[in-house]
């Protein structure tokens, strides 16, 4: 099959490039060259901007495009206008922030609406602009295209400070802060949602699908963690009341934490993904894959965005944090 993926060199991107080449496809990429240029020296690349840019790809054909870097419409409706005829099929990756009500997040379930329609602001309205981007392509391509709507995504690669970071701490050892053991949490591998992609496109799927893993307790994560870092470590935990009054942010302040009456929103379902072939890799070896690429020295505190950088939980605050709970335990 002849692949092209708009991005694929940063993580999800990666994993759908790996994913691809292992399954025998030939792999066109698109993107401007500044990401990791060069980190698949036998995979062709394509350098331009997905903004105004996409003529260098004219004249060629693809079974499939992958899209994992779209998140503006206007942007969005000129590579899936470009490659009406390029393509069979159109796989835009989306996710699980599309949804308004963390009560229901079936693929049916309501989805936010994008209040100014002018707005690009991926940052304020990231999940109401994906709606957008998805309904564009599925106008152009119907039965041709699928909404992969992604939950936390983790393994290798990983940009953002939530796994590879609760790593880098928990790689420390000594005493380690975290919410309530029973906390539900979902995330999925990355190689696991690129091969439900890889599925999807060979079983001619369309429509929308949530792309996550099963909820699992906190407990079993932090205990995995400390089982495959193999350091001397502690874990207390010290309830949603004392973080919330300590001013810590959910999710990207204490990786992954959602206090109680936010829980559901760790209730995504999945079985339309799961009926249609996604399976897991197992917790322990997506831990063990990704604490090896952070220790490989790839993953740097430096690449933390600067958004997520004013919540993530550093050494001397989880060390405050802990002095100041067990002062009051005593
Ligand atoms: N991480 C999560 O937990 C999570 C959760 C839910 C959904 N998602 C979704 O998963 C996807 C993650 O994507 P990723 O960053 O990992 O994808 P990726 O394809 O690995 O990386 C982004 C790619 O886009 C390229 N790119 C950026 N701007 C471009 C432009 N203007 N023109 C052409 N290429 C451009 C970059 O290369 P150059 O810079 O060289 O152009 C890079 O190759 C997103 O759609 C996100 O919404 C992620």
């Amino acid at each position: 099959m002849d692949v092209l993926i708009i991005g694929g060199t940063q993580f999800v991107g990666r994993h759908l490039v790996e994913a691809s080449l292992d399954a025998g496809h030939n792999v066109t990429l698109f993107n401007r060259g500044r990401t990791d240029p060069g980190i698949y020296p036998h995979v062709e690349e394509i350098h331009g901007d997905r903004d105004g840019g996409l003529e260098v790809l004219r004249g060629r054909k693809w079974d499939v495009v992958y899209d994992p870097s779209g998140y503006v419409p206007r942007i969005v409706r000129q590579s899936a206008e470009f490659l009406r005829d390029a393509v069979d099929r159109y796989i835009f990756v989306s996710t699980i922030s599309v949804y308004s009500d963390i009560n229901d997040l079936s693929e049916t379930g309501p989805l936010l609406e994008l209040a100014n329609p002018a707005s690009e602001d991926v940052l304020s309205d990231y999940g109401a602009l994906k709606v957008v981007c998805e309904q564009i392509v599925a106008e152009i391509y119907g039965e041709r295209t699928l909404n992969a709507r992604l939950g936390f995504v983790v393994g290798q690669y990983d940009p953002i400070t939530r796994l590879p970071y609760l790593l880098q701490r928990f790689d420390k050892g000594g005493e380690k802060i975290a919410a309530t053991p029973d906390q539900p949490i979902q995330f999925i591998h990355a190689r696991d949602a690129a091969d439900w992609m890889l599925g999807a496109v060979e079983q001619k799927l369309s429509g929308d699908f949530n792309l996550t893993g099963t909820p699992f307790p906190m407990h079993e994560l932090l205990d995995t963690i400390v089982e495959v870092t193999g350091k001397p470590t502690t874990i207390t935990y010290v309830g949603d009341a004392f973080l919330k009054e300590q001013g810590i942010g959910g999710v990207d302040g204490l990786t992954y934490w959602v206090p109680k009456e936010s829980q559901a929103a760790m209730n995504v379902s999945v079985q339309r993904a799961l009926d249609t072939g996604l399976t897991f890799t197992p917790l322990k070896t997506t831990i063990e894959q990704t604490l090896d690429w952070v220790r490989s020295g790839i993953y740097k505190p430096d690449m933390f965005s600067e958004v997520l950088k004013q919540f993530v939980l550093t050494q001397e605050r989880e060390d405050e944090l802990l002095a100041l709970w067990h002062q009051r335990q005593s």
